[in-house]
């Protein structure tokens, strides 16, 4: 089985492993943001260059656009779709046979939604998005609250805390378990398989990364598998329950529709809880105006999504001839990279947008949650959490401060720290 993921690795992430390498050595910038220290540490300002005066870029790896309409436009385009081709520059045999390899669910393989195109994306998509009920929501508003108290307490015991570890990773992991109906006792198993499978997000892994992937997602495999069958036999009265009991899904679907809501709900949301603290601890003036006006605190959490989204990028494939206004032809069959950081960060939407402004009228216009048919389903969820987490963090640790620089994930799609280590009160 090994040697069949190699197969898919090699001509998924190993050659092009190989060209970013050998671009980056020639100082290129595309290939310096999707693999890299420096696009993992500042991507930012390679953005800013590779949007240019805005358009389609054109790089060795495909098509990759910065500016925000643009984004905008694609993401609603139904001439673009999700199933992503295997490099055309990959040897023809190669890339067939790696198209055959099968590798255990994962968020980003059929019939995950995130790689379904219409029709099979609306089966998909809808019996999860009616689960998310505002009633379900709502409820699970209470839990984090719950959770955000107890964490609160348990960190205050302490001088210093990994800020990741202790809090940024257990908000959203109890929620998780709380749609999943998971005991509770086995979350550090998904903070685990979590990180294992976050890479998968990117081109060019190592092999190491794709094999740590690979036996993380057979794990979840088994583990998801034998969870949906307890359901079935005694549903409780969380939101995956609920998708089990409609039978709209079957087993295989169940089970892609279990890895989306775990990639996507819990990674996502944890870096998001850990990028902002830094960043309002760097910006104090504006931590000021929110302990003073607390009310400003929604438009705060948008300005934090534009400012230094968790989610950086997502990728389209081009299903038949388009051409915008003054751009070049775009060849069906090839990918195109939507930068959504590099969206929030277009001066012509946001005026200096590198300024982290949390009174910034139009900051809940930016494009972190995706828009159109895969536009994200947790986008609510995520801004109930945030706003009951954050400002309560504040709130209790008035003197928080870090405690030594923060270790930043080396991953170019999801952007977030591994470790933060703080001090929560002044000596
Ligand atoms: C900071 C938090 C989050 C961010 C930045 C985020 C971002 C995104 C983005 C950018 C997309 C669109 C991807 C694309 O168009 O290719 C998406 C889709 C999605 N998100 Fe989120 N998300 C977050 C939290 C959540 C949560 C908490 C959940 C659920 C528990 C969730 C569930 C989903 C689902 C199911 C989709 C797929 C929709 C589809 O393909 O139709 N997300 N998210």
């Amino acid at each position: 089985m090994n040697a069949r993921y190699a197969v898919r690795w090699a001509a998924e992430h190993g050659l092009p492993r190989l060209g970013f390498l050998a671009l980056r050595g020639m100082g290129d910038p595309f290939a310096r943001l999707m693999s890299g220290d420096e696009g993992y540490d500042d991507p930012y300002s390679l953005i800013d260059q590779l949007r240019g005066d805005g358009g389609v870029r054109v790089t060795r790896a495909g098509y990759a656009v910065f500016e925000y309409e643009l984004c905008r436009e694609i993401l609603r385009d139904r001439r673009f779709g999700v199933r992503l081709p295997i490099d055309p520059s990959v040897p023809f045999p190669l890339r067939r046979y790696a198209e055959r390899v099968v590798l255990p669910p994962n968020p980003i393989e059929p019939p995950s939604m995130f790689a379904q195109d219409p029709p099979e994306h609306g089966r998909m998509r809808k019996p999860v998005a009616s689960a998310f009920t505002p009633r379900a929501v709502a409820r699970l508003g209470d839990r984090v609250r719950e959770v955000t108290a107890e964490l609160l307490d348990a960190m205050a015991a302490h001088e210093s805390v990994d800020l990741m570890a202790d809090f940024a990773a257990q908000v959203p992991i109890a929620v998780i378990a709380e749609i999943m109906g998971f005991p509770a006792a086995d979350r550090p198993l998904f903070l685990r398989w979590g990180s294992h499978v976050a890479p998968l997000l990117d081109v060019g892994i190592s092999w190491q990364a794709h094999r740590r992937a690979m036996a993380a997602t057979g794990a979840m495999r088994d583990y998801l598998a034998a969870h949906i069958e307890k359901l079935r036999r005694e549903p409780g009265d969380d939101i995956f329950s609920l998708l089990v009991s409609t039978g709209d899904l079957n087993t295989t679907e169940l089970l892609a529709s279990a890895n989306v809501l775990m990639g996507a709900g819990f990674e996502t949301t944890m870096n998001l809880l850990g990028n902002a603290v830094p960043l309002l601890l760097s910006h104090s003036d504006q931590l000021d105006l929110l302990r003073a006006e607390p009310e400003r605190w929604p438009l705060a959490i948008e300005e934090m999504l534009r400012f230094d989204t968790s989610v950086q990028m997502t990728a389209r494939r081009v299903l038949e001839p388009v051409e915008f206004d003054g751009g070049v032809p775009l060849v069906p069959g090839k990918s195109l990279v939507v930068s959504l950081a590099g969206a929030n960060r277009d001066p012509v939407k946001f005026p200096d947008p590198h300024r982290f402004d949390v009174t910034r009228t139009n900051a809940k216009e930016h494009l972190s949650f995706g828009t159109g048919m895969h536009g994200c389903i947790g986008a609510s969820l995520t801004r109930l959490e945030i706003l009951q987490a954050l400002p309560a963090l504040f709130e209790r640790f008035p003197d928080i401060r870090l405690d030594g620089e923060p270790t930043r994930r080396r991953l170019s799609t999801l952007r977030g720290y591994s470790h933060m280590p703080v001090r929560l009160k002044s000596l």
